[in-house]
């Protein structure tokens, strides 16, 4: 894993200032959660690290790293959204090889990373079902492990 840094990190969107020179580090593995009012920021804050929505001013580090500018695909994080976007006609498996098959991980070695991600989610049973077929927990859960298995620097 690794830290993050937001340094007085500001987002606008036109004339609305959604967040204002905002101050927050991250530490390495440290588990957080952000609690607040509807539309008081959070997607926002988590967007801008992702680099999805960037901020307006301000920067964001990832250790040490000033990412401020780099596309999401270069930061080696991964995001979980409220609506998972999982895809509807692959399987369970199929979703979550999906990110290891366009990263090149050899078969055996993605056989092996399902399997593992599949016993920390517990999930194992639902490996050959569709996302139809499964709970919204269920889901949320196949969503979780497609981003996990990919072992980001964030998550
Ligand atoms: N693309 C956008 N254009 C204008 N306003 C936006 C946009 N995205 C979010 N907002 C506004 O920014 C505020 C924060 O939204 P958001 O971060 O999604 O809140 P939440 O804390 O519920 O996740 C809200 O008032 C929302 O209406
Ligand atoms: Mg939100």
């Amino acid at each position: 894993m690794a830290k993050i840094e937001l340094r007085n990190v500001s987002k606008r969107f036109g004339n609305t200032t959604v967040l204002e020179n905002l101050n927050l580090t991250i530490a390495d593995g440290q588990f957080t959660v952000l609690i607040g009012a509807s539309g008081c920021g959070k997607t926002t804050l988590l967007r801008m690290i992702a680099g999805i929505g960037p901020q307006t001013s301000g920067q964001v580090l990832l250790d040490d790293r000033d990412i401020s500018d780099l596309p999401p695909g270069k930061r080696d994080l991964a995001m979980v959204f409220q609506n998972y976007a999982i895809y509807p006609t692959m399987s369970v498996r199929g979703n979550i090889e999906y990110g290891l098959k366009n990263k090149k991980v050899p078969a055996e070695e993605r056989k092996r990373l399902i399997e593992e991600i599949s016993e920390i989610l517990g999930i194992t049973e639902y490996l050959d079902r569709r996302p139809s077929q499964l709970s919204g927990g269920q889901r949320q859960r196949v969503a979780l492990a497609r981003a996990m298995v990919k072992k980001p620097k964030v998550f």
